[in-house]
């Protein structure tokens, strides 16, 4: 597979369905890399940079009811590109970690298998991400929506995507699980279900025996 051309840095991906815990594990994570000075970047996705902050405004705004599943998809995977250029890519040449937010999984299990898209149209849309940008390692916070849904109590009538239903966040949730499947060398699986502080050391634990922490 082709890779970045500037590339000395590792490139760290968490995912996981709405609600999932993965808020509290990265702010650990971004606590533990800032106590042991490790160079490191905190980013995410939809986002990360001006350009994509702004596409990101669009798509999780509770306005853009009659935004086509297409549209959608495209706007992630162009908001995608920009951070890459923007954020991500500096970052890894001059050798930091990159840790971001969600990355090309979040539109394969939303897009791809919740909304239906299928996997085809994604991976077309994000090939430059696919073939450049490949993590080295993706963490998946795995917990379902119904168990994420006890802990966040309801969803907020704002947010557009939330609001789509309990059947959709279950596609999410198998949409990840077949990633996982397909990819085990990549995507670590954490059980969500255990305490933030099992949940945290386990993720520790993986990364550092896939030597990307020490
Ligand atoms: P956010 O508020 O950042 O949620 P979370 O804290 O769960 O990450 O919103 C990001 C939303 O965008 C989330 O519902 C997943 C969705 N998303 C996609 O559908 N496709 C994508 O490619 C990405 C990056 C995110």
């Amino acid at each position: 597979m082709e890779r970045a051309e500037e590339r000395t840095g590792k490139f760290i991906t968490f995912e996981g369905c709405d609600g999932c815990g993965k808020s509290t594990q990265l702010r650990l994570f971004s606590e533990y890399l800032e106590k042991t000075g490790t160079p490191y970047i905190f980013t995410r996705e939809p986002g990360g940079g001006k350009i994509s902050e702004a596409i990101r405004e669009i798509l999780l705004s509770g306005k853009n009811t009659e935004m086509t599943d297409e549209c959608e998809a495209l706007l992630y995977a162009a908001a995608r590109a920009q951070h890459l250029r923007d954020r991500v890519q500096p970052a890894l040449a001059s050798g930091k970690l990159v840790v971001c937010d969600r990355y090309v999984d979040s539109s394969l299990a939303y897009q791809a298998y919740a909304r239906g898209l299928g996997e085809d149209f994604v991976r077309k849309i994000n090939a430059y991400a696919l073939e450049k940008y490949r993590p080295d390692v993706t963490v998946f916070i795995d917990l379902t929506p119904e168990e994420a849904f006890l802990r966040k109590h309801g969803a907020d009538e704002n947010d557009r995507l939330e609001q789509a239903g309990m059947q959709f966040h279950k596609r999410v949730y198998e949409g990840y699980k077949k990633i996982a499947e397909q990819e085990p060398d990549r995507v670590v699986c954490v059980d969500g279900r255990q305490s933030v502080e099992e949940v945290f050391a386990a993720v520790l634990a993986e990364l550092r025996a896939r030597n990307i922490l020490q």
